[in-house]
């Protein structure tokens, strides 16, 4: 079966704040033939790409980043918002399309070399995966590419990230 991934995806209007439409894939995520297609495509989005490990950032990140990286047969590197990890820790502060945030990562999550794939459910403005591009790139992981259920394009995320590999899904 084909799935348009769109019709599993609920747009609600003035969430969080007035103006934004926020992409809900909570009613994705429920139903289980159709989430698991979503990350089956993710994966053969990414086929091409030589991944050692999947990094994503909380919290939808790890719902869609965790199951693919599963899917390829690599480990799974949790990027969180700051003072969650209980290790040593490399953090970011960032902008995101409301509001502003810090994330972290483990020293010890990425070894120097490592090729890396970022995953996320959306790219919106771009500012959570250009910090967590910097966060790993300080560890000395090589990012290889970064994947996407949604991607919203008026809000021109590919631009500042400049030169990377972006797979998405679906696009508004
Ligand atoms: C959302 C979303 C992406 C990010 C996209 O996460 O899951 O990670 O915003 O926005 P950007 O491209 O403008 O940076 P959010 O920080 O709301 O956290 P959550 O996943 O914990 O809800």
């Amino acid at each position: 079966m084909s799935y348009n991934f769109k019709d599993y995806i609920r747009v609600i209007p003035d969430f969080p704040q007035p103006g934004i439409r926020f992409k809900d894939i909570t009613t994705l995520l429920k139903d289980g033939p159709a989430y698991k297609a979503a990350i089956e495509a993710l994966k053969e989005s990414v086929a091409d790409l030589k991944i050692d490990v999947v990094a994503g950032p909380e919290a939808r990140g790890f719902v869609i980043g965790a199951p693919l990286a599963l899917a390829l047969g690599v480990g799974f590197v949790p990027i969180r918002k700051s003072g969650k990890l209980p290790g040593e820790t490399i953090e970011a502060s960032y902008d995101l399309e409301y509001g502003k945030d810090k994330l972290a990562l483990h020293k010890d999550s990425i070894q120097p070399g490592q090729r890396v794939l970022i995953a996320d459910d959306l790219l919106a403005t771009g500012g959570t995966i250009a910090t967590t591009t910097q966060l790993i790139r300080q560890l000395g992981g090589e990012i290889v590419g970064a994947a996407f259920l949604i991607e919203l394009g008026y809000l021109d995320g590919r631009q500042k990230l400049q030169g990377m590999n972006i797979r998405s899904l679906v696009t508004y």
